[in-house]
């Protein structure tokens, strides 16, 4: 950490500047298993998300989009390439500095929900701040304005299982936002909803990019939630395709 032009520090925090992009991703290979049985999840993808922008990510079955998705949240490493998200590099964060980036400044939204069946939904969207350690008083004022943020203050109490597929969305959407993280990755977030209720997760997920000032990478066959992207990208055999 001698080098005066290192950007990442032994935590994984750097300054980033507010023209960068919020993702930079150059030249990113993927592969899964070797010799003639090797799948090329990733080809060599490169791209920017800007700042602010929810970006969309469309693509067949296996182009490659959760491999990307994973690669970017810091849950999987590259074989080859640069990531670099809010200014870090994630390729150069060891275990710990990826549990704090993935903690502290991502938050991720997954097809399945991923809700903790025995906790409230209140308690739910609290998770990652028990995990930051939040101060309880501060905890519960952030969960009560995120719930109703997703429309679901008067659901605080219900658990999983008592909540439609779209109000279990939007609680993971809460959760996701708790730690005010600089960007949201989701996987498919409407894949589980029907077209009236994944519209409504959508424009909701609109919604939050613009009024809680976060960025958005959202893989998604949804032909409406493309409409409400503000650029879409395309992966086709784990190449970008079509960006615009
Ligand atoms: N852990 C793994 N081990 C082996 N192969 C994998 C692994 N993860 C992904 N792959 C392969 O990499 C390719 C890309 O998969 P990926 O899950 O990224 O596609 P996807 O675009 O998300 O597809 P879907 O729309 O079905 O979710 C596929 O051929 C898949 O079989
Ligand atoms: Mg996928």
């Amino acid at each position: 950490m001698t080098d005066s032009t290192e950007t990442t520090t032994g935590t994984g925090t750097a300054t980033a500047l507010a023209e960068d992009p919020m993702v930079r991703v150059k030249d990113l290979h993927r592969s899964f298993g070797s010799g003639a049985a090797a799948v090329h999840a990733l080809r060599g993808v490169s791209f920017d998300v800007p700042r602010g922008e929810l970006v969309a990510l469309k693509g067949r079955s296996g182009s490659g989009k959760t491999t990307l998705l994973n690669l970017v949240g810091g849950l999987d490493k590259a074989d080859g390439g640069s990531i670099v998200v809010d200014g870090t590099d994630i390729g150069s964060l060891g275990e710990s500095g990826l549990l704090e980036m993935r903690r502290d400044r991502i938050g991720f939204v997954f097809q399945s929900f991923g809700l903790i069946p025995i906790l409230s939904a209140a308690e739910n969207v609290g998770v990652p701040l028990r995990l930051r350690k939040t101060d309880p008083k501060e905890r519960e004022e952030r969960v009560a304005l995120l719930l109703s943020l997703v429309g679901l203050a008067d659901h605080a109490t219900q658990r999983p299982t008592e909540l439609s597929g779209g109000q279990q969305q939007r609680v993971a959407i809460a959760r996701a936002l708790a730690n005010r993280p600089a960007l949201l990755i989701a996987d498919e977030p409407t894949g589980q909803l029907d077209a009236e209720t994944g519209l409504a997760v959508m424009e909701l997920l609109r919604a939050v990019v613009r009024s809680e000032n976060v960025t958005a990478l959202v893989a998604t066959h949804d032909a409406q939630l493309l409409g409400l992207a503000d650029r879409v990208m395309e992966l086709r055999d784990g190449r970008i395709v079509d960006a615009d």
